[in-house]
Formats: structure tokens, C-alpha cells, sequence
């Protein structure tokens, strides 16, 4: 079981970037917890971040039959991509949406997503717990199907 954890623009900041809205924890630090998670459920983590919207496809159409799963921070991108949702479709790999912040409970321009549509679901709003989430998500999700 091996599930990758791409991460889009501005992650990288995490720790410093506005720790009203998403934390004190670096992206190191969210791998960390979500590696714990990881070794309970037996699963295989790969953690990647990137400000480059081709970079982030490219990263989508490798996982096809590399992944099990996908865990998708698309950051800013989930608002915008037309790129990223069509990698999704066309990559065929399962893929969790997830986000830090409620992006619901924000400006109004959060509250589409362009990626929700062909992801197998989406979980926000809970800080690193929704990373975590994820993970147990995408586990769960792939030995339903098997
Ligand atoms: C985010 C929410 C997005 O709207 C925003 O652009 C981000 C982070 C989150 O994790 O809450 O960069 O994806």
C-alpha cells in the first residue's frame, strides 16, 4: 500500500504562513504525525511539495501504477487548476482532497473546487488531522475496492 502526499504552492511556508488559519507545524512536522499514522496502518508515505502547478501534474500522471493512492493539498491550485483535476481523471489514481483551514467557513473564492469533482472525496478544516484523515481515508478507501 503506498500513498502519495503531493502538496501545492505555499505549503512550503507552513509554520510561519498565517498561524491564525494554518498552524505552527511545518510540513516536516505533518509528515512526521502522518508517518505514525502510516506505521499503525501498514501503509507506504511519499511527501512532495511544489509552487509549480506542471510539476504537480507531471507528479499525478507518474503515479499510475507506481500509488495506491493520492493525498492532494492542492493549495491555491483546487480553486483554479483546470490542469490538476484533468491529471486526476486521466492518471486514474484514487485521490483524497484535503485541506488545513475550512475553506468553506473563508472568502468565497475557496469555496469551489475544481479537483472535488473527480477526487474520491474531500476532508477539511481539521489542521494536520485532516492530512492524517487523509491517509486513513485513501488506506480505507483501496481495501473497500479490493
Ligand atoms: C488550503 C486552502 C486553500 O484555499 C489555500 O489557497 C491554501 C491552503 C488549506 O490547506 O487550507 O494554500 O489548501
Amino acid at each position: 500500500m503506498k500513498v502519495l502526499f503531493l502538496n501545492g504552492p505555499n505549503l512550503n511556508l507552513l509554520g510561519t504562513r498565517e498561524p491564525g488559519i494554518y498552524g505552527n507545524l511545518t510540513l516536516a512536522d505533518i509528515e512526521s504525525k502522518v508517518r505514525v499514522e502510516a506505521a499503525k496502518l501498514k501503509a507506504e508515505v511519499e511527501f512532495r511539495q511544489s509552487n509549480i502547478e506542471g510539476e504537480l501534474v507531471t507528479w499525478i500522471q507518474q503515479a499510475r501504477g507506481v500509488f495506491n493512492a493520492i493525498v492532494l493539498n492542492a493549495a491555491a491550485y483546487t480553486h483554479t487548476s483546470i490542469a490538476i483535476r484533468d491529471a486526476i481523471a486521466a492518471a486514474g489514481v484514487p485521490t483524497v482532497e484535503i485541506h488545513l483551514s475550512n475553506v468553506h467557513a473563508r472568502e468565497s473564492f475557496r469555496h469551489d473546487s475544481l479537483i472535488a469533482p473527480v477526487c474520491r472525496g474531500v476532508i477539511g478544516g481539521f489542521g494536520v488531522n485532516s492530512y492524517v484523515l487523509g491517509l486513513i481515508a485513501a488506506v480505507s478507501d483501496i481495501e473497500c475496492g479490493k
